[in-house]
């Protein structure tokens, strides 16, 4: 039974939910530290010029896909060239990277649940460094606390996405995405009147030659996709419930561009606390978990930033779980004709299931061995899986399919809308087919480590 396909209530509505997609976890701790150990200014700049010259041009040919074909990732593909339908591999890789992302995706977001009621109980208070440091340790080890935690998250993204693309996705994202902007604005203020703002500024934008490798372009140009929620079939089924007459490369252009400011104002946020206390800036969990709220602890009104800053770390990873959820639903529906209601809750529980064995990571109470095969934890090695594997060969395949067996005419007719998107067409064009590909296939020899490039400098840089 086929349902009219539902579109988003308005320009802003999927703007809001697109943004609400890339501004994640990803943003509020990957990148600030990405930013410190690879340069700092240099790599503000390489992950600006990728957003702008290879993020966008991918996303507006996922988005493009979707509003052509009005379908999800895999009958998007299929439609396109039924006849080669191996090239639907592209869009299979991208719902499971959607799917193992939300499974562990879900445990970060609850860990941060609970720093709400621990900020709001001011838990910190008196407490000493390692008291603070070990309060992480004891949470993200306690496998039936991540679990319920793990639970909660999961449940609440699933009743928003239940109840559709208008009425859930688009209305929450807008609401939420809102709120989160004006919380990391309130937090923004309130570091720039510390003292070590001066160091951040210099940490995050001061071009610092001697720690800049070729690798760390790589580096700004996985972060670039990963932030863009680009390679997981996000943005080609978000593409189709757009509206026919819509301008995509403006709207990309505004996501890709906010995406961009959002990150400053994070590592402008976070920096300067570290800096004022003279602290390195840590890298991942470390820092949002354990780093922070013991320097949370020192500053006045401490309960009242600690709360905000993790209400804001839930927001962004609700308003990016949404789409988790989604796309690999939407699959299902037009997969095998079934409800969305039955889709969203069946990938609820898959996800919750998948993501149990992440949830207890780090207490060993399931696959004990994990961490002495693989090197480390169960969560871990999905992260890497994902961002290492799936979404750079997911990527790749979508911009070579997109580029080659896409038809040059339905591509042309969409950028013909306006006299300017005209013009950029066939650079456009030129970008899917060939340099995405090619800068996709370097970051997964990089990143699988069969070849360093940094070696190609001799490690003169
Ligand atoms: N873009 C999100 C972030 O920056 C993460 C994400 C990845 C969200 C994939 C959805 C899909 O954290």
């Amino acid at each position: 039974m086929e349902h009219p396909r539902e579109h988003w209530g308005s320009r802003i509505g999927f703007l809001m939910a697109a943004m609400g997609s890339a501004i994640g976890l990803g943003i509020l701790w990957k990148f600030p530290y990405t930013v410190g150990q690879n340069g700092g200014g240099l790599f503000l700049i390489a992950y600006f010029l990728c957003v702008i010259f290879l993020g966008i041009p991918l996303f507006v040919g996922e988005i493009l896909l979707g509003k052509k074909t009005q379908k999800a990732a895999v009958l998007a593909f299929q439609s396109v060239d039924p006849v080669h339908s191996g090239w639907k591999i592209g869009a299979y890789l991208g719902v499971l990277a959607s799917f193992l992302i939300m499974s562990y995706y879900s445990v970060i977001a609850g860990w941060g649940m609970n720093y709400i009621l621990m900020s709001l109980s001011g838990f910190y208070s008196g407490l000493k460094e390692s008291e603070i440091e070990g309060a992480f340790t004891l949470l993200s080890h306690s496998a039936s606390i991540s679990l319920f935690w793990h639970f909660i998250f999961t449940a609440v993204t699933m009743g928003v996405v239940f109840s559709g693309v208008r009425k859930g996705i688009e209305y929450w994202s807008k609401i939420m995405v809102k709120i989160l902007l004006a919380l990391l604005i309130v937090l923004l203020m309130f570091s720039l009147t510390l003292d070590g703002l001066k160091e951040a500024c210099h940490f995050i934008f001061y071009p610092d030659i001697q720690s800049f490798k070729l690798s760390s372009v790589l580096e700004a140009l996985g972060l670039a996709f990963f932030t863009l929620s680009l390679g997981q079939g996000i943005m080609i089924s978000y593409g189709s419930y757009v509206a026919p007459k819509e301008d995509i490369v403006k709207m990309a252009l505004i996501v890709g561009f906010s995406v961009v400011v959002v990150a400053i104002m994070a590592a402008l946020t976070i920096f300067p606390v570290v800096f004022t206390f003279g602290l390195k800036p840590d890298s991942g969990f470390g820092l949002v978990f354990q780093t922070l709220p013991y320097l949370f602890a020192k500053l006045p009104a401490s309960m009242v930033i600690s709360t905000l800053f993790f209400s804001l770390f839930v927001f962004t990873a609700l308003t990016s779980a949404f789409p988790l959820i989604e796309v690999v639903a939407a699959n299902i529906m037009e997969l095998f004709q079934v409800s969305r209601r039955k889709a969203v809750v069946g990938t609820a529980i898959a996800t919750f299931v998948f993501g149990i064995p992440s949830a207890a990571a780090n207490s060993g109470a399931i696959f004990p061995e994990w961490k002495t095969i693989f090197q480390t934890n169960f969560l871990v090695t999905m992260d890497s899986l994902v961002s290492v594997w799936i979404i750079p060969i997911a990527g790749l395949v979508t911009s070579i399919f997109i580029g080659w067996r896409m038809d040059i005419k339905i591509k042309k007719a969409e950028f013909d809308q306006t006299p300017l998107n005209a013009k950029i067409f066939p650079i456009w064009n030129f970008f899917l087919k060939w340099v995405i590909p090619v800068v996709m296939i370097v970051i997964i020899i990089q990143k699988s480590g069969l070849f360093n490039f940094d070696r190609l400098l001799g490690g003169a840089f």
